[in-house]
């Protein structure tokens, strides 16, 4: 008989002593090693969590558990999507949190990257990052970058809600790294800062010679400049996008959008584990494109649906979505339509492995 006619997988047995070595030594072939990669955590699935969903998880929880009474560590009263084990895509997580009037979630710092994205806000509920009281306003974004304290006080008489994003399950899950983690000493951080102190260093108007030093803060080291602490105003952020759409032509796959910088260097991205975008979508379907980031959205007004492979994932204002990694997806909105975008799209570019394709019709 040819060999070409022979059992593929017969060719591929080894006998059973081979096989008692390898067992022996932790050692396998490649062609079975290589069939498993990629499938050691959960794919994440696409799908929509809805605010009003969310919303009566987070009162429920809010009745039952003062953030004082929670156990030490994190110390946030947090809901979060949960579509892999632990969050809601493999690299970036999001959970809606609440502090109610007169709280404190208490101060503490750590290696994980993060951001606050105002839901309902009031000028009297304060993130303090590195010294300085922010106030979260509807829609403002503030950063919590790695390493620097943070703190977040309700000063008002209504429950404040904001969107937490950080790139957790990419340093827990996806590298079984750790997450390197301090308390304060203090409940509340001193506030050794003016308002505006930051937007003083890194706004438009700086200190001659530049602010900061660019080294990575604490214990970390790399070659990225690091992420100061900053307050992105959302009537600034929805003054240009409102510019960009009476000027601009649209991105045929995203809208009107307009990339959060990091203050340092002036370009996206915010931070070097993930991009944020404001986007503005106009009626009428985007085109279809897909690429191997994910993609995790906020709704910040309007109504619509994004298209997913086969599904449609109906939005409204507040809900939250995720584009999983390689998913054929467009926008559909209503009307007019304001979206959050988050991708770790910086990770798999900094080592060169991005790619993005639209389907051949
Ligand atoms: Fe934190
Ligand atoms: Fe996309």
């Amino acid at each position: 008989m040819a060999q070409t006619e022979s059992d593929p997988e017969e060719l591929l047995e080894l006998s059973s002593e081979t096989r008692a070595i390898l067992e022996e030594h932790s050692l396998r072939p490649l062609w079975e090693v290589e069939d498993e990669m990629g499938t050691a955590l959960d794919d994440p699935e696409p799908g929509v969590w809805k605010w009003d969903d969310i919303r009566e998880a987070i009162d429920h929880i809010e009745e039952d558990v003062p953030i004082a009474d929670l156990p030490p560590g994190f110390q946030r009263r947090v809901a979060v999507p949960i579509n892999t084990a632990h969050a809601i895509s493999n690299s970036i997580y999001v959970g809606i949190q609440t502090v109610s009037p007169g709280e404190t979630a208490p101060s503490h710092r750590h290696g994980a990257n993060a951001l606050r994205f105002s839901i309902d806000g009031h000028e009297d509920m304060k993130t303090v990052v590195a010294g300085e009281e922010f106030p979260m306003q509807d829609n403002d974004l503030i950063t919590t970058p790695q390493w620097e304290w943070h703190d977040h006080v309700n000063d008002s008489d209504e429950t404040a809600a904001w969107l937490d994003v950080l790139d957790l399950p990419l340093v827990l899950d996806s590298m079984n790294a750790r997450n390197v983690f301090e308390n304060h000493e203090l409940e509340r951080q001193p506030v050794t800062k003016t308002p505006g102190y930051w937007d003083s260093q890194y706004g438009n108007g700086r200190p001659e010679g530049g602010a900061g030093d660019g080294s990575i803060p604490g214990p970390f080291e790399g070659i990225r400049e690091p992420t100061p602490p900053y307050r992105f105003g959302w009537d600034e952020m929805l003054e240009a996008l409102r510019q960009r759409a009476d000027n601009d032509e649209p991105d045929p796959h995203d809208g009107y959008s307009l990339s959060y910088v990091n203050p340092a260097t002036g370009s996206p991205p915010l931070f070097p584990t993930m991009t944020f975008r404001a986007q503005l979508l106009q009626e009428g379907p985007t085109d279809p494109h897909f690429h191997n980031a994910t993609e995790v959205y906020f709704v910040i007004e309007g109504e619509g649906a994004t298209h997913v492979g086969d599904e449609a994932l109906e939005w409204s204002q507040w809900d939250v979505f995720i584009v999983p990694p390689d998913e054929i997806h467009h926008h559909e909105p209503d009307d007019e339509a304001i979206l959050l975008g988050m991708s770790d799209r910086p990770v798999l570019e900094a080592f060169n492995f991005y790619a993005e394709a639209e389907p051949s019709s």
